[in-house]
């Protein structure tokens, strides 16, 4: 069990439950660079910092706010929400990074909506476009379930037939279309970074069928998939990948696209989770 710091997540989560006074939502969110202004639409109903809960790793990227939320998206309906995570390019282990997820689970998290900036890969891809996640490839060397499992939490060989989920993927489509908001969809092949990628690598990427490319998810996504959570994600194409991009990338210009392109992302998404199915 020690490989996924299961008992470290039950002391996080003992902690989570006590500091809440509202009841733990069944969805949650993970914001990712720069599409933060999530919470400006939503009543933030309570926080907590991540430094304050036992054993949860701190978030150091520019653009990240450490806070664990709870909001209210709509009468009655809340969400649980992360502003920041934690990237294995920061030093982290892939069980560090996938620590919420655990708390996730543990708390008794059944959706999850996971964002992230990504750079485009596919060259009908535009900046400022958001794609559905509809699948990913994990390349960046390392993987959260290595190590001893336990069979009573899931299984040796995980199924990823269905990483992101199709009930979800056709209703983030609907209300994408309802609202009026374009978007594309695709493979997200997860790196470890920290370095953006060569024009070799990204040429390879598109080979390998990956439409965009970025240095995180993938590890949260195959965790919550082990909790057998529903996962939806949402990549922001900040910037077109190397190679394609006429221009050499700056982490400052992709925060900056990112935030142009968080309102949309956030109604979107806000509209999305009053629309689950089994929302309680
Ligand atoms: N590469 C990797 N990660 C990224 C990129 C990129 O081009 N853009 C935003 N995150």
């Amino acid at each position: 069990m020690d490989n996924i710091l299961f008992n470290e997540a039950t002391i996080a989560t003992e902690y989570i439950n006590q500091h809440f006074k509202e009841d733990i939502p069944t969805t949650a969110v993970i914001l990712g660079s720069g599409l933060g202004n999530f919470t400006q639409i939503v009543r933030v109903l309570e926080t907590i910092k991540y430094q304050d809960i036992p054993s949860f790793p701190q978030s150091h990227v520019v653009g990240h706010k450490g806070n664990l939320t709870i909001a209210e998206v709509a009468d009655g309906k809340t969400v649980l929400i992360m502003e920041g995570r934690f990237h294995y390019y920061e030093g982290y282990t892939p069980q560090q990074v996938t620590f919420p997820i655990t708390v996730f689970h543990l708390l008794g998290i059944k959706n999850l909506i996971v964002s992230n900036a990504a750079g485009g890969i596919n060259p009908k891809f535009n900046v400022g476009e958001l794609m559905i996640i509809n699948d990913h490839i994990n390349l960046v060397g390392a993987h959260p379930l290595r190590g001893k499992n336990n069979e009573h939490i899931g299984p040796r060989f995980l199924d990823q037939t269905e990483p992101y989920s199709y009930e979800l993927i056709d209703l983030a489509k609907k209300i994408g279309n309802e609202l009026g908001i374009p978007h594309q969809e695709g493979v997200y092949i997860g790196v470890s970074g920290p370095t953006y990628e060569s024009k070799a690598e990204i040429k390879a990427f598109g080979l390998m069928g990956a439409d965009a490319v970025g240095m995180s998810t993938v590890f949260e996504v195959i965790m919550a998939n082990y909790y057998k959570i529903n996962v939806l994600g949402i990549s922001s194409i900040t910037n077109m990948a190397t190679g394609i991009a006429k221009t050499k990338h700056e982490h400052s210009s992709v925060v900056n696209i990112a935030n142009m392109v968080s309102d949309k992302f956030s109604r979107w998404v806000k509209e999305i989770i009053i629309h689950l199915p089994n929302y309680t």
